[in-house]
């Protein structure tokens, strides 16, 4: 199968309807990372889509939906304060679980009675969902575990061959996924931290929760992709905490002295420190979107350039570096599946 990348336009849009009515994938991009869509309600299309990417099949999906699109249609009830939260964040990098209707297929929540609900904010995932006039549900494009895209040209890295067509919507600002918010209890309950921080949430509905399942008492979880390895790029890692930077550098010198190729992803802060020793480095950047925009991109560059990537983690654990943070670690982590 050929893999054509197309800038959005009439005709492209017109070519992804085709796909998706005829039960295709069409990878999309949303301000936060690409997805690759395809119909909710069509179980070949939803099967289509945990094959193409190797995800484990218990892991659900998102539906996504056109910002003027009927959500009574796919929700069966909605709090009043998931009201609040989707009047405040109409559209954009925040993703809402509800109680579902059912009426989607039953392979997207993977047995759950839940179905997880967003409006992306990218334009041209707007004119994309507009012209479809369903929802599609959308993973990350990559391959699982593999690093989340960015560009069109990191999902054609991922899925070339695989899939028909790739909607060029430029580079995604976001960076990170959106944040996914429990609404099925008294109040709204945070499963993956993102771009809309746990305090913007507190603004408009008060209290709110973040959830950490307790893997030790063998919980049955939640949001299950918060289990297993993930973001991860095809190289070895190690991480340090920014608080161990010396030993980070040492860990330089003593690795490449063993003539590895080694690269360095850490904050603008630490980079000179890293050159003096000679290292090549990855500028996760100075600020807080900066380095949530640039994190995945740099993940794949680092499985270019090198065979071992020393990270450093951010100094800054607040607001969207929690999300960053979560990437990160799980990025760096040797286990397959976390707890175990
Ligand atoms: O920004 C994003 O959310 C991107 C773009 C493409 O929209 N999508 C994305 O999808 O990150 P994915 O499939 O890589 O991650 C979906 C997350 C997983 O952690 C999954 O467990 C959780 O959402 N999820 C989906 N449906 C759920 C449900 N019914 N209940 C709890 N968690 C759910
Ligand atoms: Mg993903």
């Amino acid at each position: 199968m050929q893999t054509l990348i197309q800038p959005i336009t009439t005709e492209s849009l017109a070519q992804a309807k085709e796909i998706i009515e005829s039960g295709g994938v069409v990878a999309i991009p949303t301000e936060t990372v690409y997805g690759l869509g395809g119909n909710a309600f069509d179980d070949t299309a939803v099967k289509k889509i945990f094959e193409v990417k190797g995800r484990p099949n218990n892991n659900p999906l998102i539906a996504h939906v056109h910002k003027d699109y009927d959500l009574s249609n796919i929700i069966d009830y909605e709090p009043p304060y998931a009201k609040k939260l989707r009047a405040a964040f109409p559209c954009g990098p925040l993703t809402l679980v509800y109680p579902s209707t059912g009426k989607v297929s039953p392979l997207v929540s993977c047995g759950l009675n839940t179905l997880a609900v967003r409006v992306p904010s990218h334009e041209g995932a707007q004119a994309f969902l507009k012209t479809v006039g369903i929802p599609i549900v959308a993973p990350s494009a990559n391959i699982s575990r593999h690093v989340s895209p960015t560009s069109a040209a990191h999902v054609f890295d991922d899925f070339e061959g695989k899939i028909p067509l790739i909607l060029d919507g430029g580079e995604c600002q976001g960076g990170i996924e959106s944040t996914v918010c429990d609404c099925t209890g008294e109040i709204p309950t945070i499963l993956r931290s993102g771009l809309v921080t746990r305090e913007m949430i507190e603004e408009v509905v008060g209290a709110c929760e973040e959830y950490t399942p307790d893997l030790s008492k063998g919980e049955k979880v939640k949001s299950p992709g918060v289990l297993y390895k993930h973001y991860a790029p095809r190289c070895k890692t190690m991480l340090f905490s920014a608080k161990n930077v010396k030993n980070a550098i040492s860990a330089y010198v003593a690795e490449s002295l063993e003539n590895k190729e080694v690269a360095v992803l850490c904050e603008e802060k630490w980079i000179k420190d890293f050159q003096k020793v000679g290292a090549k480095t990855l500028n996760l950047g100075k600020n807080q979107a900066e380095m949530a925009t640039r994190l995945y991109k740099l993940l794949r560059e680092a499985e270019r350039i090198c065979k071992l990537l020393i990270v450093v983690e951010p100094t800054e654990k607040d607001g969207i570096m929690k999300g960053v943070l979560n990437r990160l670690q799980k990025a760096c982590t040797s286990e397959d599946v976390l707890g175990k």
